[in-house]
Formats: structure tokens, sequence, C-alpha cells
């Protein structure tokens, strides 16, 4: 097992670290002479043109690639999406547009939920594409279409490079569908292709820089009961994913907010000492959640800020920042899960826990 770990003292930092190799094969895996090819993938223009609606569905962090997602393929394609956890959509007698794409997303393509609300949407007649890791897995085998995701196996059962390629997957889907319905013109359209080749160097980057310092915060967290991570908009999906990591590995109790909402209720959670994470990485939101932060200070949390370079007014407010480099707004989630991988990861080795296999987890959840 320590071969297999090549150096790394845990599976979960090794899968960290194989994360700008396993964006580039997934890109790369579906671009062609510089411009997107979905032929692989099984779905011509004709097939995006037709597109009406699309539903995202799958469970745990799959789930939240789909929330990301929703933002992008909104905003690039203009294509309404939803998104739902499998366990409430194969349950709700859902009402499903015949022209609607269901994307089915899943690592192993074995949970058993995902799998049913595939089935429960071919039974309603909607065409259904999964975006899969495992090669030949149920959910691939049965859906119309698969967009194969190259992340290779994936050991430790909190996922992170598997993640990290499905949000590829689903930026490229979202470009290809906004260039075929006249979204996007040409230049856009090789912008967003070319910046996104520069995102698996981009995350090398923040794993260089930021590793030692998040090991640092993330001891002096060890201690924390609660966390909160707030974010608007592509913020909260990403505040999603943070929290996710660091309950599953390392026991503290998390909860991802809406920023806006947060005045709704969790506030009155906040006391001195309690920790905050805010994520900032989209420009016309900012100071909506700097304020957020604010607030939350001045009732004596303690602010951890993620950011983008050159947002440096955030250390007016937050007590620790992150920099994350800058990239086009729409994948930023891609940059801003790694320190918050990372931290999940120290805080529960701080904690001396067993990060790849942690307490009541299963990798694949077979059964409801
Ligand atoms: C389990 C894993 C999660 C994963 C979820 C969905 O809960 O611990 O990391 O996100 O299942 O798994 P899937 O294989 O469908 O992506």
């Amino acid at each position: 097992e320590a071969a297999e770990k090549a150096g790394f003292e845990h599976f979960m930092m090794k899968e960290i670290h194989e994360q700008p190799k396993a964006v580039r094969d997934t890109l790369n895996s579906v671009l062609k002479d510089g411009a997107i090819d979905l032929s692989e993938v099984g779905l011509t223009d004709e097939d995006i043109q037709k597109i009406s609606q699309i539903y995202i569905v799958a469970c745990g962090s799959a789930y939240h690639v789909g929330m990301a997602a929703q933002y992008v393929i909104e905003d690039l394609a203009r294509i309404p999406v939803r998104v739902e956890l499998a366990s409430e959509f194969r349950y709700r007698n859902p009402i499903l547009d015949p022209n609607g794409l269901v994307i089915i997303v899943s690592q192993s393509g074995e949970t058993a939920d995902s799998l049913a609300a595939l089935r429960e949407s071919k039974k309603h007649g909607l065409r259904t594409l999964g975006i899969v890791n495992v090669v030949g897995s149920s959910i691939a085998r049965e859906a119309d279409n698969v967009f194969y995701t190259l992340a290779g196996p994936e050991i430790s059962v909190a996922t992170t490079k598997a993640y990290s390629t499905q949000l590829i997957a689903a930026y490229a889907l979202a470009i290809q569908f906004g260039k075929v319905r006249g979204e996007l013109d040409e230049e856009k359209y090789q912008e967003l292709i070319t910046e996104l080749q520069t995102i698996p160097d981009k995350i090398s980057k923040i794993l260089e820089d930021d590793r030692e310092r998040i090991q640092w915060f993330a001891a002096k967290q060890a201690n924390a009961k609660d966390a909160f991570f707030i974010g608007r908009g592509i913020d909260y999906a990403i505040s999603m994913e943070g929290s996710l990591k660091m309950k599953e590995v390392s026991y503290v109790h998390t909860e991802a907010y809406a920023a806006g909402e947060l005045k709704h209720g969790t506030i009155s959670l906040i006391e001195e000492g309690t920790l905050v994470i805010g994520i900032l990485t989209q420009n016309h939101l900012y100071e909506k959640t700097i304020s957020n932060m604010v607030e939350c200070k001045s009732r004596g949390a303690y602010l951890m800020g993620l950011t983008t370079f050159g947002h440096y007014n955030i250390e007016d407010t937050a007590d620790f920042t992150v920099y994350i480099p800058k990239t086009d707004e729409h994948f930023a989630t891609s940059l801003a899960v790694i320190p918050l991988q990372l931290l999940g990861y120290y805080v529960s080795v701080a904690k001396g826990l067993d990060v790849d296999k942690p307490r009541n987890l299963a990798k694949s959840v077979t059964v409801e």
C-alpha cells in the first residue's frame, strides 16, 4: 500500500496532487484542433440544438459539481438547468420536459440513487448523459451517452480528483453548447478554451504556494467545533464542496450558506471565535460577500477569506487569507476548491483521524 501512495502519507493527498494531470487528461480527451469535439460522447450539433432543459442529478460531491455547472451552463449556453439530489429526484414523480437532457454525474457509476434516477429519466423518454469515471460501470452502460472523466482510480473515500474532472466535463459541455446554440462567438469560444487549458498549471501553483500555510492554519483550527462556508453564486457552490470535504474527513460540524441567507437564521450561531470561511471569486459579488463577512466579524467570528490575487483589501476584514490565481470566473470552482480540500485534509491529519477511510462513510453507496 505504501508503494501505491507514491510517497504521500494518504491517498487523499496523493489524489489531490494528481489533479493537474487528471484535469489535463480529461480536457484533452475532448479537444481536437483547438476546439471541443463531443463526437466520442455522441452528442451531435443537432442533438445540442434540441435541448430545451437540462436536469443534473447526482449525490454528494457530484451534486456539488452540478451546483457549479448550473451557473456555468446557464450563463454560457443560456439553457435552463435544474440540479437535483438523486435520492429526491427519483421519488418525487418529476415533471420532465421530453426535450430535456438528464445529466447524471457519478465517479463510481454505481451509486444506487443516481442509477435509479437514470432509469426513471429513461422511463420518461428523456435522453441521458452520464459523466462517469469508472469505465463500464452501470451508469456508463445504461446512459444514452457517456462523457468519461479520466481521473484514474480514486481510493480515498472523500473525492478530490474525480470531482475536479467532473467540473471540466461540465465546462466543456457548457462551452460547446454555448457555441452550437449561437450564444458564444468564435472569439469568446477560443478564449474560454485557452483559459481552460491553463487550469492544470494553476492548480499546481496553488498546491506549491499554499500547502504549508494551510497546514499551519489547519493545525490552529483543529479544535474548531463549527465552521461556516459562505459565498454567493458560483462561490456558494464552492462553499458546499468545501464544507462537505471538511465534515467528511475532519468531523467538524460545517455548513455551507448562501452569504445573503446568513441573516435569515444562521448568523444566530456565530459566537466569539466561530470559524467563517468566505469565498469570493466573483467580481460582481465581492463587495456583497465582504459585507456579510463584516457582519460575522462584528459578532466575533474568526474569518478566513479565499479570493483571487489582487483583492488585497480583503485583509482589512479577514484574519487569514488565501489567494488563488485569476481565471475566467466561470472556472473559479476548479481553483478555489484546492485550498479547501487541503484545509479538510490537514484538519483531519491534525486531529489524527483516518483520512482515507472516515467513519461511517463508503466510497460508493450502492444501497439506498
Ligand atoms: C459517496 C462518496 C462521495 C461521493 C458520493 C457520490 O458518498 O463518499 O465522495 O461524492 O458517494 O458518489 P459517485 O460515485 O456517484 O460520484
